[in-house]
Order: C-alpha cells, then structure tokens, then sequence
C-alpha cells in the first residue's frame, strides 16, 4: 500500500493539465456494449477506475488496446464485435459501482444482463431502485438471485420515466436502454450533469435520437441500429475543482489547463466570495490567492448546483479561512469521513446531521491521517499542502481511483508530495 508524503507551506506555481473526466469515460465506455464495432477514445483518463472498467469490457468480450491505454497519452481503440459474456460479476462490481452502467446497454443489446448489486460503500447506501423501476418501465423481466439483477427484455419499448431525485447513474442507463427501444422514452427529473451530456452527445453520434440533454425532461426516440465513431472524453471538473482550491489551501497562483470553466459556475463563484482571484477563457482557469480566505456556506446541489464531489475540497479549503462555514451535504448520508482526520490536522469542526460547522484557525498542522474515500482523500491532500509540517496520507488507493498522478501534477508547481511505500502493515 502507498501512502503520501506532504510536506506543507510551499506556495503552488506553474500549470497544470486537466485530465479527461472519469464520470464521463464510465458511461461513455459502457455505451460501446450497444452496437459491435471499433471505437477510439481520446483523452481517456488514467485512473484506477477506468482500468476497472476495460478489464469489465474485456470479460464481456470485448477488445481492448490495454497497451495504448497504459502507454498514457494515445488514442485507445475499444472492439466489441462480439461479446462473450453478458455478466457483470461480483469481484468487478464490488470494486466499482459504476459497473451498473452496463445494465442498460447489455439488456438493449442482448436482451439479458446479469449484473451483480453493488454493495453500499463509504459515502451512503447508494441504492439503484431507479435503474430497476425505469427498466421495469421498459418491459425488462428483473429478478434478484444471490446478489445479482437478472434481467431479460427481447425489444425495450419506450416509456414515461420519473426519476424521484435526479439520479446521474440512473439518468445514464435508462437513456442507453432507451436508444433502440421501440418508440419513445421521456425520462422526468433527469440528472443534468455535463457528463451525462457527454453521454447524449456520444449516444447522438453513434446514431441515436435524444433531445433535451442538460434539462430535466431528456426525450429519446428509439431507433433500429446504432454506429461505432471515434469520442473525446470531457475534461474532468472536479479535478479541475480540487486544483483551483489547491490553489486556495497551499497559497500561490495557479493556471488550470485543458478545462471547461463552464462546468464550475457554482464551484467559482463560491470560491471567488471565498477571496480567491479567478479569471477564466475558452479552456483554462486561473486562480491566485491574495492571502486571506473568508468562510462561506455550501449546499451541495445537483447540476448545476454546487457539487457533491468538491465538498470535502471546499471543507479543508475552509478550515483555515476567516469566520464560520457551514457545510451541508444533501446528495449522500454519509460523505464526513473526512471531517475526523482534518480534525486530527487541527481542524475546528462540528457535524450536526447533513451539516457541518467549520470554524477557520489559523493554520492547520501535519499529521498521519487515512483516506477513506476518494473525494475525502483529496480534500487531504489540499489540507496538507497548507499545513504546518508533515502529513502523511494512507490508504490512497481511494485517491487514485479518480486522481490521474495526483502528487506528479502538484509536485510539478512546486508542493513538496510524494509516494512512497507504506510503512504501517495495513
Ligand atoms: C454519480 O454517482 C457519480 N459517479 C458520483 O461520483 C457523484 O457523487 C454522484 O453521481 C452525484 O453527483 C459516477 O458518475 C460514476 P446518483 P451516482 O445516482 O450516479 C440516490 C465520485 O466521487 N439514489 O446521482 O451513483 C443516491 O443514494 C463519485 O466520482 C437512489 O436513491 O449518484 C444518492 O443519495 C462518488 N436510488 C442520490 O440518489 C437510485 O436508484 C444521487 O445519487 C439511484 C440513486
């Protein structure tokens, strides 16, 4: 197990690359299950995720150029002439819970999908009743056997789907099984994240007829076949997100690189109230920080609301800025792991239910703490690049699930992080 060494206080300085998005290159892999054929992505991050994610491919049956994809840059070609398997097992999935987008496509390709449950994880229960219900809209059979969803549907048809909350998994699968079902799909409360438009945009590429991405009422009209292409994956916001509050923890200026500062309205206009500098063109951001920070509130929101995934990041931003912030999540139940180890940094926080109450001091210090999910893993790394002294972070392989060469990226503007192998046996 690696863990991280971060020795806090330097100033950040320089650019940095943002990668391809990994909530958009999940769905958008799980959508080549629809239709045989070569498709080539570009810009397709290199994350723990991912990796998972091609290995699930290939256990369906379909071709990968592991060789292209772990050689870092290049274009990656995904074949999936012909699959072997349409099942999704128990090791993958307990691994990834993304692993649930392919119940969608497989059933709207092969008329069968058995998929196991994910379990719950760190952050909440994280049920997928809505992708069931809106199956089962669909006139797909669901039955559950040992953990796993059976389903059988020979011809999807369309179907009027409400979404209780506006699910961006949910939104995702039901829009791929909805792409060659017969006749039209109008899904209500739809998820509007960027990257379930990405997944839209490359569904309409491949041939499909969807109207509607990024409002609440998304309308698919089924049709008879879809086409392979070639796709760019989004660059990630939420990376992006924790860059510029990297900026914010650790001092200094920062150029972000390769981004879409459209995608973090929300996520900038907070951090401007905070008293970071920002400016933003076409495909970059730049922020610097004037010195002093004060606190703000945050109500993670869906899209275009305030993120769930950049509410650990803001939190450590905020343990060190003037005056109170309250914090409150409404997306998960349970997504405080990290308010114990900021704690352990020095951090004046009380949690009360879905908020929590951060009260700035002065500055934190380094300590020894544990990643518990990948979110809160960055929000550790951000915590240490401004504390007082060393800060080790164990257990980062949350982190690299969703962080391409995190410590490389913030090494390269001057923080003092690296990797090293974990001394603790656990
Ligand atoms: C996606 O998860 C993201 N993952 C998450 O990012 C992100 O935090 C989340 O959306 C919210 O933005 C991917 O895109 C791969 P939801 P997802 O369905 O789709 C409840 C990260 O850090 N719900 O929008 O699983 C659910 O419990 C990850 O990159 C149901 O009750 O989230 C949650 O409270 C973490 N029933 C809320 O809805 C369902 O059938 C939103 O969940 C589905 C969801």
């Amino acid at each position: 197990m690696d863990k991280l060494v971060i020795k806090g206080g330097k100033p950040l300085k320089g650019s940095i690359r943002v990668s391809g998005a990994k909530n958009a290159a999940l769905p958008m892999l799980a959508a080549t299950l629809l239709t045989g054929g070569s498709f080539i992505f570009e810009n397709l991050p290199r994350l723990r995720d991912v990796r998972t994610f091609l290995h699930l491919l290939k256990e369906l049956g379909a071709k990968i150029d592991f060789a292209a994809y772990e050689e870092g840059e290049r274009p990656v070609s995904v074949d999936t002439g012909s699959l072997a398997s349409y099942e999704a097992s128990y090791d993958l999935v307990r691994t990834m819970r993304a692993s649930i987008l392919v119940l969608g496509p497989l059933v709207s390709r092969t008329g069968k999908a058995r998929v196991s449950l994910p379990g719950g994880c760190a952050i909440g229960e994280r049920p997928v009743d809505m992708h069931l219900k809106g199956l089962e809209r669909m006139g797909a059979k669901l039955s559950l056997k040992k953990g796993y969803v059976e389903a059988k549907g020979k011809r999807l048809k369309g179907a009027e789907i409400y979404f209780d909350i506006p699910t961006v998994t949910g939104t995702e699968n039901i829009m791929m099984a909805a792409v060659m079902a017969k006749g039209t799909t109008i899904l209500k409360n739809a998820a509007r994240e960027p990257e379930v438009v990405a997944l839209g945009d490359m569904l309409n590429e491949m041939g499909a007829r969807i109207s509607g991405l990024g409002t609440a009422t998304v309308v698919v009209e089924g049709v008879k076949d879809l086409r392979p292409g070639k796709f760019r994956v989004i660059p990630d916001r939420i990376e992006a997100g924790t860059f510029v509050m990297a900026a914010g923890t650790a001092g200094g200026s920062l150029k972000i690189e390769q981004a879409e500062p459209a995608h973090l309205e929300a996520v900038l206009s907070k951090l401007n109230q905070a008293g970071l500098k920002i400016k933003t063109g076409k495909d970059w951001i730049r922020v610097e920080n004037k010195g002093h920070l004060n606190s703000v509130d945050i109500k993670t929101m869906p899209y275009p609301g305030f993120p769930t995934d950049l509410q650990a990041q803001i939190m450590a931003l905020m343990t060190t800025a003037s005056g109170l912030s309250v914090i409150t999540e409404t997306i998960f139940e349970n997504r405080f792991m990290h308010v114990a180890e900021l704690k352990r940094m020095g951090a004046d926080i009380k949690t009360e239910g879905r908020s929590a109450v951060v009260r700035g001091v002065k500055r934190l210090h380094g300590a020894p703490v544990m990643a518990t999910d990948l979110r809160a893993s960055a929000s550790l790394v951000l915590a240490g690049l401004g504390a007082k002294g060393t800060t080790e972070i164990h257990r980062i392989y949350h982190l690299d699930r969703g962080y391409q060469a995190i410590e490389k990226k913030l090494a390269s503007v001057g923080a003092d992080i690296r990797r090293e192998k974990a001394d603790m046996p656990y």
